[in-house]
């Protein structure tokens, strides 16, 4: 009994770190590291399948779409998936009252309907090269940081140089694995991007935050996009006589459906992952950052959704905000569980333990220091990054409104008080202020704004030491008797921004007499405040702080590698194309619960509920649930809406392609399970999973629910 216990456990164990594969892999290492187990796992293709510079193959139909997404082609007229959520802002850009695209969809039913995006590019990596030993080119050991930094800069800008010589490629260079190692990229940006379709909110977002980080999930997360080019081909500005873009490759799409085991690969952009930090990171983390800036979130959202609840029209103009402010709070909140759960500061501790008794022994003690170094520097170097992420959270992300937005005036004031006046300066100062004034009002509601000040004004000051205060709050004191309430009560009602007119009134007429006024502004006076403890107290010391961090950490990492020197290592996501790959699978997010490794539509109609907003379904959808009408995207009697699988994927693999074993696109990559948020510090094969949309919802979306079943003919369908 005992044995067969046994022999069990160590089954499971195996089987599941031989179903979940930690890791956003380098593509032209895959030949290398990579392949063959990729193969054992499920995949028919090659390494040449996934990255060539001698045939067209998958990274060809693989871009950075906007700034921060992943999206994909899916064929050879330029169509391009992504998530919703990726293609958002322009989704909305387009929307007014007559059209509202966030709320009814928008299917372009010609080329001549799709929409122009004159700010959106996409981006498609030709090539990339190993060129740590360019960029290191004349560095020595001996060199102190600042002699380094300047001649690999120089380097990196030779090497750009070179790569862009005599073509209309964007080259950069990138660090990897801390500055151990560096790669270039060549990329090709095209700008003429234009908007083909997208579903309503109430299914590009159904459950919205409520489900957002959440598994089971029902998200309709896609828009598509076409790209152009000039008749050559090649990226080229709107123009009307460009023409759909001709990729090398796109991805044929599977409707065979996945299976529990099944092999996945995501091909994306993941942006940011640290791995290889030291414990004294994760206590800072999961003991400090997190808690306070949940702390602050939280009370920012409470605020917020008690006005949204009395009043739905401020539920919309604060539905964009709250979804910002809620995103990292519900991952924060997240991480810390999965670290806890993970035990993950003693896994550290343990781990540093081996290392040090290593590092005694190796190179004459080289690296003996390093762990000591680490306890030193981040007592000090947490209480500067709360101070800045404190800062950042109470006047520049959704924070205190009106004193961030009176900030914006700084620059109209600096340019009245130069030596001598720039108009055409002050004209465009003037004109950025003005669409800046428009788009303040358009989603403002003073009293939310308000209370929020009160109570940003207040954690501010509490959570941080008497250094770091503005003199506002001197103000505050003296004046207001530290009643920070009546100091908002006062500053709400003597600042001049009061509503629209007024506040384009004065930017029509300002000039150099009304400095003083601006000067004077309550408001003004309390972001100039926070501007100055920026400026003059954090910033400077927290980068100094953090450079030291960064250089501990490349030392760390260099030594981490030898150590380790019998694994493969897989370095930090830094927004580099990579490949994770992994397994269609379910988990057990806690004791006496088993999730399933997909979802269905008859979640949707389950979930349905016109009083809630995020889960209202549209009739249309329910009408093609009721009569059944599934056509071929029809499995088990329903239609497959998401599934999971245990690929490791982050931030920015928002849109990534999910394919299976034949290279075929089973799904859209749109969100992470909470329960494995953290592993982006580590990483949990029984609790990470990737959620993804599955194409067959896609597809039936497409052709049953909008009508416009001509975009599929393009499509390479596999069925
Ligand atoms: N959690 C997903 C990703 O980071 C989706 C975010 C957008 N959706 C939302 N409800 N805020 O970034
Ligand atoms: N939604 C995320 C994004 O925008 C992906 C989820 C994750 O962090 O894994 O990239």
């Amino acid at each position: 009994m005992r044995k067969i216990l046994t022999t069990m456990v160590l089954l499971a164990v195996f089987t599941v770190s031989a179903l979940a594969k930690e890791g956003m892999w380098i593509p032209i290492l895959l030949q290398k590291y990579n392949i063959e187990e990729m193969q054992e796992m499920g995949f028919r293709l090659t390494a040449e399948d996934i990255y060539s510079v001698n045939q067209a193959c998958m990274k060809d139909a693989v871009v950075i779409f906007g700034g921060g997404c992943t999206g994909e082609l899916i064929s050879n007229e330029g169509l391009l998936i992504t998530n919703h959520h990726c293609g958002f802002d322009a989704i909305q850009k387009h929307s007014s009252v007559e059209h509202d695209y966030l709320t009814d969809g928008f299917w372009a039913k010609s080329r001549d309907e799709e929409l122009i995006n004159p700010d959106l590019t996409v981006t498609f990596m030709k090539r990339m090269e190993d060129v740590t030993a360019k960029v290191m080119e004349g560095v020595s050991d001996s060199m102190n940081m600042a002699d380094k930094d300047d001649i690999i800069k120089k380097n990196i800008k030779n090497i750009i140089e070179e790569a862009t010589k005599d073509n209309h490629y964007k080259a950069l260079v990138k660090s990897f694995f801390h500055g151990n190692q560096y790669f270039l990229f060549v990329n090709e940006v095209y700008t003429d991007v234009r908007l083909v379709g997208a579903p309503p909110s109430a299914i590009g977002k159904f459950g919205g935050d409520t489900d957002n980080w959440m598994w089971p999930r029902h998200t309709g997360d896609f828009s598509l996009f076409r790209i152009y080019a000039d008749k050559d081909n090649k990226p080229a500005d709107y123009s009307a006589d460009n023409v759909p873009y001709m990729p090398l490759k796109h991805f044929p799409i599977s409707i065979k459906g996945v299976e529990e085991g099944d092999f996945t690969m995501v091909f994306g952009y993941p942006g940011t992952t640290e791995q290889y930090v030291p414990s004294a990171h994760l206590k800072m983390i999961t003991q400090k950052i997190n808690p306070e800036l949940i702390d602050i979130r939280t009370q920012k959202l409470d605020i917020i959704k008690k006005y949204q609840a009395k009043d739905p029209a401020v539920r919309i103009q604060y539905a964009s905000k709250a979804a910002r402010i809620s995103n990292s709070w519900k991952r924060w909140i997240g991480e810390i569980k999965g670290l806890d759960k993970l035990d993950a500061i003693n896994k550290k501790e343990a781990f540093e333990a081996k290392f040090q008794s290593w590092a005694k022994e190796y190179n004459n003690g080289e690296y003996i220091n390093l762990l000591a170094e680490y306890e030193d520097i981040y007592p000090d170097y947490t209480s500067y990054r709360l101070a800045y992420n404190c800062l950042s959270e109470t006047v520049y992300r959704n924070g205190m409104e009106t004193v961030r937005f009176v900030g914006y005036f700084k620059k109209l004031k600096e340019a009245y008080e130069a030596d001598s006046l720039d108009l055409d300066k002050i004209k465009n100062i003037k004109a950025n202020l003005v669409k800046k004034t428009n788009a303040f009002f358009k989603d403002y509601y003073a009293p939310i704004d308000k209370e929020l000040t009160t109570s940003l004004l207040k954690a501010y000051q509490q959570k941080l030491p008497k250094k770091f205060w503005p003199s506002v709050y001197q103000e505050i004191e003296k004046r207001y008797k530290n009643d920070i309430e009546k100091f908002t009560a006062t500053l709400f009602s003597k600042t001049l921004v009061t509503d629209k007119e007024n506040v384009l009134d004065y930017i029509e007429n300002f000039s150099a007499k009304n400095i003083k006024k601006l000067e004077k502004d309550p408001a003004y006076r309390t972001f100039e405040s926070f501007y100055d403890v920026y400026a003059n107290t954090i910033y400077a010391t927290y980068r100094a702080f953090y450079n030291d961090v960064q250089e501990l950490n490349r030392k760390y990492m260099t030594a981490q590698i030898a150590f380790r020197e019998n694994e493969i290592l897989y370095p930090d996501a830094n927004f580099t194309l990579r490949v994770s790959y992994g397994q269609v699978k379910g988990y057990e997010p806690k004791d006496g619960t088993i999730f399933k490794h997909y979802t269905t539509l008859d979640g949707i109609i389950e979930k349905d509920n016109p009083d809630i907003y995020d889960y209202k379904v549209p009739a249309r959808l329910k009408e093609l649930y009721a009569q059944k009408d599934f056509g071929k995207y029809e499995y088990k009697g329903s239609v497959p809406v998401c599934f999971i699988a245990t690929n490791h994927t982050t931030g920015g693999n928002s849109g990534s392609p999910v394919v299976n074993g034949n290279g075929e696109l089973i799904g859209v990559n749109f969100d992470r399970a909470w329960e494995g948020v953290m592993s982006d510090l580590m990483f949990n094969p029984e609790q990470c999973r990737n959620i993804s949309l599955d194409m067959r919802y896609v597809l039936f979306l497409i052709d049953k629910f909008a009508g416009a079943g001509y975009l599929l003919d393009e499509m390479t369908i596999v069925e």
